[in-house]
């Protein structure tokens, strides 16, 4: 049976490399942003501390606009697969979050 499912934002609201959306999953802090057309959700952890990603409420992107950047130590994860790819906590991932979009709309799908 699908989960049930939340509102988190209208998708006009997550441009690709741009600013993310901040939320609650499961009481848990978690983020959205637009990758390459797709919407990916994760919990705003990073794999080193246990720390929030974003230096600003919602800047989740680096400079080039290619990865995401934990504020911290500068850990750099793929927006895609929230792998971790160069600093402390390299090889380590993110914990995903499922989100679908829909008819100009993000949901947040609760398991
Ligand atoms: S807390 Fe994120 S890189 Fe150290």
């Amino acid at each position: 049976m699908a989960g049930a499912e939340r509102l988190i934002c209208a998708a006009a609201d997550l441009r690709a490399g741009d600013n993310g959306v901040r939320f609650e999953a499961a009481g848990q802090a978690a983020f959205a942003v637009r990758w390459q057309g797709e919407v990916f959700g994760w919990l705003n952890q990073c794999r080193h501390v246990a720390l929030e990603l974003d230096w600003n409420p919602g800047r989740f992107f680096d400079d080039s606009g290619l990865y995401l950047i934990c504020a911290t130590h500068g850990a750099l994860y793929e927006p895609d697969t929230g792998l971790c790819v160069s600093g402390p906590c390299h090889g380590r991932a993110l914990f995903p979050i499922q989100l679908v979009e829909r008819d100009g709309y993000v949901y947040l799908v609760e398991t």
